[in-house]
């Protein structure tokens, strides 16, 4: 076996003992055979023949589990093993994920899809971060601070999510990915328009699959609509599992909208926490008194 192949074969088993893991974590003991699980939304089907999951929860297999509707949101579990496969392309290995995220990058800076976008832009923003990351946040488009810099979430909303990432989940900034749905600032700041967003999506969808994460944070509502093709606002979307392509997936408000709203920060830590569990992090204590 040659030395990339090799490779191969251990991140791929690397990736399956994680997702099992990550089931384990969610209460799910058993998980359906391949063949049993051909569509989106059939994780969670009763499967004919089932194979048990690494460090599942001790409490019996219910008899019949729920049939779920085929749609993107999963009540109580995060992941789904075999939904993987619906990431566009072959799984790339790590070592060439930093060439293959380069050379999206500069597709990026080329593009000029957008005319608008594209002359009033100081450079395009890609995105930062780990190429093997976890876990991948995606935010609406870049603003000033970001439009100067080239890097994603750097202004006052990026030193909140930072501090979410780091003092709230216990992650180092870089062990993630951070990236947005518009590679560019609208000017003034503005939402993405429908169009934009159409437009930039192909580039992320491509970026989701070279990292592969196991799980995204939706930040904000443009990115849960273009992503979960929803027309649902943060609010009814949060707190619950999602899925983008079988990637286990969570809605939380954007850190804008944090720093105006500083009241729905609780809510924003329950869902960090839901995250935390499904990964395995540990969750700070809580203080006593
Ligand atoms: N807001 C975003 O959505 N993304 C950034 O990169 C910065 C602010």
């Amino acid at each position: 076996m040659t030395d990339s192949t090799d490779g191969e074969r251990r991140d791929l088993i690397r990736q399956v003992r994680q997702r099992l893991e990550a089931l384990g974590r969610a209460g799910l003991d058993r998980i359906p055979s391949p063949p049993a699980l051909p569509k989106r939304g059939a994780a969670l089907l009763e499967p004919p023949v089932s194979t048990p999951v690494l460090n599942a929860a001790r409490e019996p297999a219910p008899s019949r589990r729920p049939v779920e509707p085929p749609s993107p949101t999963i009540r109580n579990a995060p992941a789904s093993l075999f939904s993987e496969p619906e990431l566009p392309g072959p799984v790339i290995a790590p070592a060439e994920r930093p060439a293959r995220l380069a050379a999206l990058a500069a597709e990026v800076a080329a593009c000029t899809k957008c005319p608008l976008l594209a002359s009033t832009r100081t450079q395009t923003v890609f995105g930062e971060g780990s190429p093997t990351a976890r876990l991948m946040f995606i935010g609406e488009a870049p603003g000033e601070t970001e439009d100067h810099t080239g890097r994603p979430f750097v202004g006052n909303a990026g030193i909140l999510l930072t501090d979410m990432i780091t003092k709230g989940m216990g992650l180092a900034r870089e062990d993630v990915y951070i990236a947005n749905i518009l590679k560019c600032r609208p000017p003034g700041n503005r939402d993405p328009s429908t169009e934009e967003a159409a437009n930039c999506l192909p580039f992320l969808e491509r970026q989701i699959a070279i990292i592969r994460p196991e799980f995204l944070c939706l930040l904000g509502s443009p990115a849960a609509k273009t992503l979960l093709q929803t027309s649902l606002g943060v609010t009814r979307l949060r707190g619950k599992w999602h899925r983008y392509r079988g990637i286990a997936t969570i809605v939380t408000y954007h850190p804008s909208y944090l720093l105006r709203t500083p009241n729905a920060k609780k809510e924003t830590w329950g869902d960090l926490q839901m995250l935390m569990k499904a990964m395995g992090l540990k969750l700070p204590e809580r203080k006593k008194g």
